[in-house]
């Protein structure tokens, strides 16, 4: 890609895990939109994972994603070994900043430094001028671009809207592993998500209230588990003490156990 580059072409990247659905597929759409070359990454990267997690069951289908991706219009798909990513013991990491540090990263610790040790080797393989990340991995996006200006990576990171089901529920690889009776229950996330953000437009004040709002609604379905509930400054995650001001957003997450699937969501709040 680095003669494309050289020629005045701009390489758009979509990196992913595979397993692809209408998610994925929009970030292609984005990607093909903007750039002259789109290339979409397939590698279930094992450094995100940690010991215990899902890393063996994760889903796949090849051939299907390389429809999706042709059907999308990608021009290219990168699909390494863990070998070629991680040739070697002892490689060179990237120590992930402060907002790798909450929710997330407190839940998952080796988590983002995984994430961070593909992207930024992808970013450098393919030479992306810009890469594609779903909002629905919220804070992802976020130490993705903290990573990307704190090291100067010559790549645009560019955020995309989240897909849904239509009754709400986030589209993920991760939602086949839902029972009918957690499938029919995992839309209470997004139901909270909206429950906290029209309190927040409606003038609450105290983020606890908006996060106890949020736990209380998804206690009430018997299959979820919660793991947390919160409400961060969409930049740093830090959390306010005090919600307001105009124009005033901030975002809320959440995180949740069906049976076997963890699921995450989240959502924009902007106070009146
Ligand atoms: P994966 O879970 O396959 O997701 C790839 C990209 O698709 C991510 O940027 C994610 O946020 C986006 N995505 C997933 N579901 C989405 C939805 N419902 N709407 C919009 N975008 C969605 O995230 C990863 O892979 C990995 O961590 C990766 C970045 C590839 C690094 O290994």
């Amino acid at each position: 890609m680095d003669g494309e580059r050289a020629a005045g072409r701009s390489v758009g990247l979509v990196p992913t895990m595979g397993f692809l659905h209408e998610g994925h597929a929009s970030l292609v759409d984005a990607a093909v939109a903007d750039n002259d070359v789109t290339v979409v990454s397939i590698f279930v990267n094992p450094l995100q994972f940690a010991p215990g997690e899902d890393l063996a069951d994760y889903p796949r289908d090849l051939a299907a994603d390389l429809e999706v991706c042709a059907l999308h219009g990608a021009d290219l798909v990168f699909h390494p070994t863990v070998d070629e990513m991680y040739p070697e013991a002892g490689m060179s990491a990237v120590e992930v900043g402060e907002v790798a540090r909450p929710l997330e990263g407190a839940s998952r610790p080796t988590h983002f430094p995984g994430v961070a040790a593909a992207a930024a080797r992808l970013f450098g393989i393919l030479g992306a001028c810009s890469a594609y990340f779903g909002e629905k991995d919220f804070q992802q996006l976020a130490v993705v671009r903290r990573m990307v200006a704190d090291l100067s990576m010559p790549v645009e990171v560019v955020g995309c809207p989240i897909v849904r089901e239509v009754d709400g529920l986030a589209l993920s690889s991760r939602n086949v592993y839902l029972t009918a009776a957690e499938r029919a229950e995992a839309p209470v996330l997004h139901r909270a998500l909206r429950a906290g953000a029209a309190v927040v437009s409606a003038g609450e004040r105290d983020p606890a209230a908006v996060v106890s709002l949020m736990a209380g609604l998804i206690g009430r379905a018997v299959t979820a588990e919660l793991d947390y509930a919160a409400v961060v400054r969409p930049d740093t995650f830090a959390t306010p003490s005090l919600l307001g001001g105009p124009g005033h957003e901030v975002r809320l997450l959440v995180a949740c156990r069906f049976g076997r699937a963890r699921l995450i969501d989240n959502m924009a709040a902007v106070s009146p």
